[in-house]
């Protein structure tokens, strides 16, 4: 029979991951079916159920049900546990559902498909929400100088500096605690979509810095746009989307697919 597997979303319409995974399987000669699935708000748990019950043997879980997906598990990754979110469920063998988090996984493994060292660099991450606590225990394990967490909320980003404090260490704080220039400067706000940008400094990017969206989209997001002129070099979200969903397969399949035709097939998907 057939693997199933699952994006669980809502709304779930303009996901990549069928396509991404449809492409993954072809090339590692995989036989299985990957399809999108919308639940009702609220009702992630009975969804996955009744799925594992029709031959599903695993998901991604996307907006807004990372944090269902983390209470239903059974087991969890150390990762998972720490970002409080969860976006690869796993059905065991003894039917048990086990979760991680990739997203982190692909973030740093997207800087490093595009040789961007966060080793001894100076690393500030704008956002404190679910979205940067998932990245930041991979994003810590490669041993940047510093890292900065700034947040409109700043007490949020304070409390991710004592959340993550046995880890490395991460300043926390409000924007007009920014101070200095970086290497590598993370979008990790939704601000991007909205059409609003956090109040950066112009003069933040360090000589050959790298500006990162966690976002992407058709045109460059409101923070690329905003960072271009300001001497950073430009990366979305679309390298770190195609990663985590590898990571995802290997969970799943213990197959490495290449990622980067399915790079270019998605960027062309785009236009
Ligand atoms: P996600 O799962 O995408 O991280 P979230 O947990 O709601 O979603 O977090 C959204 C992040 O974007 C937060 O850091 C939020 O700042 P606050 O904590 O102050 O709410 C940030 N954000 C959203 N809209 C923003 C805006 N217009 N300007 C600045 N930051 C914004």
């Amino acid at each position: 029979m057939t693997d199933r597997y699952a994006v669980f979303g809502n709304p779930v319409g303009h996901s990549k991951s069928p396509m991404i995974h449809a492409d993954f399987a072809g090339q590692t000669g995989q036989d299985i079916d990957y399809t999108a699935i919308e639940p009702p708000i609220g009702e992630l748990a009975a969804a996955w159920q009744a799925f594992c019950a029709e031959g599903g043997r695993g998901a991604n879980v996307t907006v807004p049900f990372k944090a269902d997906a983390f209470e239903l598990c059974d087991t969890l990754s150390h990762r998972a546990r720490r970002a409080g979110a969860v976006n690869t469920l796993i059905l065991g063998g003894n039917g048990r559902t086990y979760g991680d988090t990739t997203d982190g996984v692909g973030l740093v493994r997207d800087l490093a498909y595009h040789r961007v060292a966060l080793a001894g660099k100076r690393v500030l991450i704008v956002g404190a929400g679910g979205a940067v606590r998932g990245i930041l225990e991979p994003l810590l394990g490669e041993q940047p100088s510093e890292v900065v967490v700034v947040n409109r909320t700043a007490e949020k980003a304070r409390q991710l500096g004592e959340d993550f404090a046995d880890l490395g260490t991460i300043k926390g704080g409000g924007f007009d605690s920014l101070d200095g220039k970086f290497d590598v400067v993370i979008n990790g706000t939704s601000a991007s979509l909205s059409g609003d940008l956090p109040p950066l400094p112009d003069d933040l990017f360090a000589n050959g810095a790298w500006a990162y969206d966690m976002m992407y989209g058709v045109e460059p997001t409101v923070f690329l746009t905003w960072a271009g002129p300001r001497g950073a070099k430009l990366l979305d979200g679309l390298g770190m989307l195609v990663e985590q969903a590898a990571e995802s397969f290997y969970l799943w399949r213990n197959q490495r697919p290449d990622t980067a035709p399915v790079r270019a097939r998605l960027r062309q998907s785009l236009n």
